[in-house]
């Protein structure tokens, strides 16, 4: 593969469990460099700034410079980590993706969101600055299990749903998800749908927002549960980002339906096939959980004087972004997956 980049040394960050299902992957792409591997620990959790203290002092030590290149290699968490390292490390030097699953493929890897999470709020610090390439390689889906598949395809989802109306019934004509069922071309259309929004707007200062469809809510379910998770002392998330995603999606639908911009029957089309894929959706919040929930939404990055920031549906394949609701209203969507 012709990289066209000739780095004097390269520092792999990579996800553990990729290293060892592909120890020579890397050398593969013929770079000739000394290869320096960090590993890191899968698990959102590790998005960490002590994870990043450790690869900085890593680069560090090893005189890693502005000639030098790190690839990220692994799935969305890895490429957000890395890709905050890399952009940072000397007031930034160059990084490429390699995404290895499904989520990463088609949004975490593409469009230079590097970020980790604070105090358990999902990507609260980081840059927006783009990697020097992305290699796409679906190889490595089919070592995805059936969650990671699940936490990739709720993206595909959110992409069918926002802008492709003709996916959205190639989606909904699949009675469940496997590996084999993901065609590359729906990722090579999610991907350049990503790209061409990112070139409009590279800096989230509106139109980016789309991309968030199901997500205010959904990384606010995420936090939620991911500190639970922590209370609690679980060593696996009760919900996965593409569970959280997908609650979000219906919930984000329905009050794409309550504004009065979405039909009744597509937000319960909607609805039904997400429920179909995700099949163990949580739908029982207690009134305490919804507040935490809400407030959690409140600190989302695209908020504005308080007032929670909501891309909404036009229609199935249509989406707008800078919707503001009311905390009442927020709660009431969360409260009605409860019916
Ligand atoms: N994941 C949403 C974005 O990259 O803007």
């Amino acid at each position: 593969m012709d990289l066209e980049l000739t780095p004097n040394k390269i520092a792999v960050i990579a996800d553990q469990n990729v290293l060892q299902l592909f120890p020579y992957y890397i050398d593969s792409l013929g770079f000739d460099a000394p290869v320096f591997v960090f590993s890191v620990l899968p698990g959102e959790q590790n998005k960490s700034i002590e994870e990043a203290v450790y690869l900085w002092q890593n680069l560090l030590e090893n005189h890693f410079d502005k000639q030098s290149l790190v690839i990220n290699f692994g799935g969305g968490m890895v490429s957000d980590l890395g890709g905050f390292v890399a952009s940072t490390y000397q007031r930034g030097i160059p990084f490429i993706n390699i995404p290895t699953t499904l989520l990463g493929m088609i949004d975490a890897a593409v469009g230079g969101k590097n970020v980790i999470n604070l105090n358990g709020v999902k990507n609260m610090v980081g840059t927006i600055n783009l990697p020097e390439k992305v290699i796409i390689d679906t190889l490595f889906l089919k070592t995805l299990s059936p969650l990671q598949i699940l936490d990739g395809f709720g993206e595909m989802i959110k992409y069918a749903l926002i802008g492709n109306e003709n996916l959205w019934h190639e989606i909904n004509n699949l009675e469940n998800i496997k590996n084999q069922d993901i065609k590359k071309e729906w990722i090579d259309w999610c991907v350049s749908f990503k790209e061409k929004i990112v070139q409009e707007d590279l800096y989230d200062q509106g139109l980016r927002h789309i991309l968030n469809f199901g997500h205010t809510i959904g990384h606010a379910l995420e936090a939620y549960f991911m500190q639970k998770d922590r209370d609690e002392k679980k060593s696996f998330p009760t919900v996965s980002h593409g569970h959280a995603v997908a609650l979000g999606m219906v919930i984000e639908s329905y009050l794409s339906y309550r504004n009065g911009l979405l039909s009744q029957s597509a937000f319960e089309e909607i609805r039904a096939v997400i429920l179909r894929f995700y099949k163990n959706l949580i739908k029982d919040f207690s009134a305490s959980q919804i507040k935490t929930i809400v407030d959690l939404c409140v600190l989302d990055k695209k908020n504005c004087n308080g007032r929670i920031n909501i891309t909404m549906l036009e229609s199935i394949g249509h989406a707008t972004p800078n919707h503001f609701v009311s905390e009442e209203e927020c709660a009431e969507a969360i409260m009605q997956m409860n019916a």
